[in-house]
């Protein structure tokens, strides 16, 4: 089949991040070189085919002009739990009139996911996927984790590798182990950790592997502590899983030193870190993943984003979408709060939403727009990419482009 070439030009501010012109002294910033003005690209058979100068722009067979917009790679969200059913708004409500977050909540979605009839999931889950596209998402990892017997886990894998099938999907995750549901309750009334971790690493396991690329657990007080969660990664690893982690967002968890001594892709949250936490990442190729829509939502201490890129750390920015601590998938929003409240610069915030998200999913075809790469674009209704902090909040998305298709 013949393919067509796109010539994007009137393009103000290029973030191409290409990978090619990182500065490996400064990981985590971005160089002069990754941002061209009075810029235009090439798409051809959903990839970049050229980058530069206005001025030296081949000819193509279509031709868009931008009107002197800025051009970003799109967001890539490393870190959402789509599948699921229900609000949380009450206590959402309850939160901010003061009660904590505890990991208890997870149980209330549970319920409500499991007795979703499978249509209706599917439409929530495209829903929420169609809901991230609009925001400029154009790469989305998204888990299991509300099902939580290996019926229900199993569905919710099989759902997101058909959603994966027919390209809506990026990236989808096993997160058995995100709270001991309730039938494990022992007699007095503590979770029977360990017998469920059993099944998790056993026969769930053994059911959902064939349909997700990564495990992850919930490694934190109220939910799986560090032994057993070493169980359940090392379980997903020798059934050829990637490991990611959610980790030190309520305490000192013990999170961060698992995922760094196991070699996960990726430690999220990160909100309580000790200096031998923000060492150890540092001197790791662990991405420390932050999540400042959570933060802002369960009113916790923002995690220090900007401490551990100084450390020499890498960092992602993502989501985090789920109904109980973040319910918002508008990463242009995490990455404005990342500016305002957490002190990255834009560049470093940008640089995080999309290059630390695919480094986060050991990605190189996603989060820049070097030649080869995947053309997702994300267009902006301003001439330069510091109006995502500048005017928080407002509708910036002018169009967006995955695989070099239009999608907004
Ligand atoms: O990433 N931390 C664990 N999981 C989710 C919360 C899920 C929930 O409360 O429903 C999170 O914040």
């Amino acid at each position: 089949m013949a393919t067509t070439s796109t010539l994007l030009t009137g393009i103000s501010e290029l973030w191409t991040l290409d990978p090619a012109l990182d500065d490996p002294d400064r990981p985590g910033e971005v160089t002069g070189d990754q941002v061209l003005h009075d810029a235009a690209l090439v798409i051809e058979d959903g990839v970049i085919a050229w980058a530069g100068p206005a001025a030296q722009a081949p000819t193509a067979d279509e031709a868009e002009d931008l009107g002197g917009r800025a051009v970003l790679p799109g967001w890539v969200d490393s870190h959402s739990h789509l599948v699921f059913d229900g609000d949380r708004a009450a206590e959402f409500e309850a939160r901010m009139a003061g009660r904590s977050y505890s990991a208890g909540g997870i149980g209330v979605t549970t319920d409500a996911t499991r007795s979703a009839p499978d249509d209706r999931l599917r439409s929530l889950v495209q829903e929420r996927i169609a809901g991230a596209h609009a925001g400029g998402t154009t790469c989305l990892e998204t888990k299991t984790g509300y099902g939580l017997t290996v019926e229900d886990e199993l569905r919710a894998a099989r759902l997101l590798s058909d959603l994966i099938r027919e390209g809506r999907l990026d990236e989808a995750t096993f997160l058995g182990a995100h709270l001991v549901p309730r039938e494990y309750d022992g007699r007095d009334g503590r979770p029977d950790a360990e017998e469920y971790v059993d099944l998790v690493t056993g026969e769930m396991l053994t059911a959902v592997a064939p349909h997700v690329r990564w495990i992850d657990v919930f490694c934190e007080e109220g939910a799986f502590d560090p032994e057993q969660s070493e169980r359940v990664l090392r379980a997903g690893a020798a059934a050829g899983l990637g490991l990611r982690v959610h980790g030190n967002q309520l305490g000192t968890s013990g999170g961060v030193a698992l995922a760094v001594e196991l070699g996960a892709a990726s430690v999220d949250h990160v909100n309580h870190l000790a200096p031998a936490d923000v060492e150890a990442l540092a001197a790791s190729d662990t991405i420390a993943t932050v999540l400042p829509a959570c933060d802002l939502s369960t009113r916790a201490p923002l995690a220090p984003a900007k401490e551990l890129l100084e450390a020499g750390a890498n960092l992602a920015i993502a989501s985090n979408c789920n109904p109980g601590t973040s319910y918002t998938s508008a990463m242009s929003f995490c990455v404005a709060t990342a500016v305002l409240q957490m002190h990255l610069s834009l560049a470093q915030a940008v640089r995080a939403a999309t290059r630390g998200g695919a480094l986060a999913l050991r990605r190189e075809d996603v989060g820049h727009l070097g030649v080869g790469a995947r053309a997702d674009l994300h267009v902006l209704d301003a001439p330069a990419a510091i109006h995502l902090a500048y005017r928080p909040g407002m509708p910036l998305t002018h169009q967006v482009r995955r695989r070099g298709r239009r999608i907004v």
